[in-house]
């Protein structure tokens, strides 16, 4: 088998390289490094099957061979990276998917688009299904990337439609873990990262805000099984368990050890105030569920952070 993985210089698509591989599956990462970095998958270059192209997706790419699966990661992905890439954002989410639905389509793989639970807004169903539509602003500021996403779903659902392709679509919610960047802005990193340098750690809001959190490895493991399964619709892929940012954060002060006062700060425009996903789709029809609890996922994730700042 051989997968093509857009993207796959990130956090997540890194860690969906190395999952790739050791099912013995051939991979070509393809990544503009834009928020990626080479270090994420330095381990992996002289492993045999897998190869690294350089390219833009939603510019002209040339690649060679045939592909049995094609994931697109490839997006900024934290609200840092694409306020500061607004219209690369956009860009990817349209010629970037479009370009890759048509390699998929060339190529008769099965086309994967890694959306996000940012397709549901500040929601007003709680947890979100999959049959939610969403309560998205599409002239706020967060707009280049949700609606970037839902594009790529629009897009991805056409061309199965249009053409009888095999495709997935997967409804990330927020995955934490090691190689995420510190500097990104989301919160996991971000808490981590003042905790381990003692510094004031940042509450937006009243902190009451909540959110779930999936760790990676069950992450790439969902995605990996949403290949396999057969049905187009969208599927929630996320860890149920709610957390408030607050304990959140108490918790990575208790785990880390630091003297770290928590620091409040305004809410960020369009900020949603509830994220839990309605995962039943995904037990049903890829027969997955998260396994991994927070603190442990939190443990593993500090524990990197803490060796790669020496
Ligand atoms: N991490 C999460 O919590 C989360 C949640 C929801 C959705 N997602 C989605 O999963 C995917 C991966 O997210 P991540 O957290 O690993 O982000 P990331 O920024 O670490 O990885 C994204 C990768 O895409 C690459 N990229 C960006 N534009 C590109 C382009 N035009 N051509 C080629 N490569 C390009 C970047 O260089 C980077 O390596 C994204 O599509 C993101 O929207 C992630």
């Amino acid at each position: 088998m051989r997968a093509l993985v857009a993207g796959g210089a990130g956090f997540v698509g890194s860690h969906l390289c190395e999952f790739l591989l050791d099912q013995s599956i051939d991979v070509a990462c393809v990544d503009n490094l834009s928020t990626g970095r080479r270090r994420n998958i330095s381990h992996l270059l002289n492993r045999k099957g897998f190869r690294f192209v350089k390219a833009d997706i939603a510019g002209r790419m040339n690649l060679r061979g045939e592909f049995d699966i094609i994931y697109n990661l490839a997006s900024p992905a934290s609200p840092k990276d694409y306020l500061a890439l607004p219209l690369a954002t956009l860009s990817v989410g349209s010629a970037g998917t479009r370009n890759l639905l048509e390699l998929a389509r060339r190529r008769k793989a099965v086309f994967v688009m890694a959306s996000t639970s940012e397709v549901y807004g500040d929601p007003k169903q709680h947890p979100q299904r999959e049959t939610y539509w969403g309560n998205v602003n599409p002239v706020g500021i967060r707009a280049v990337y949700d609606e970037a996403k839902r594009f790529s779903e629009a897009l991805t659902v056409t061309y199965h439609r249009q053409y009888g392709m095999p495709v997935r679509i997967a409804r990330i919610f927020n995955t934490y873990g090691p190689r995420m960047q510190t500097q990104d802005g989301r919160v996991v990193p971000n808490l981590i990262d003042q905790a381990l340098n003692d510094q004031p750690m940042t509450i937006y809001g009243s902190g009451r805000q909540t959110r779930s959190f999936c760790y990676v490895s069950d992450l790439v493991e969902g995605l990996f099984r949403l290949a396999g399964c057969t049905d187009p619709m969208p599927v929630n892929l996320g860890n149920p368990d709610e957390y408030s940012i607050l304990r959140l954060a108490r918790v990575i002060r208790r785990l880390t050890g630091t003297r770290s006062k928590l620091q409040f700060r305004s809410l960020p425009q369009d900020d949603p105030k509830r994220r839990k996903p309605d995962i039943t789709r995904a037990r049903r029809l890829l027969k997955w569920k998260p396994k991994v609890p927070l603190e442990q996922g939190l443990e593993q994730t500090i524990a990197w952070f803490r060796k790669t700042r020496r």
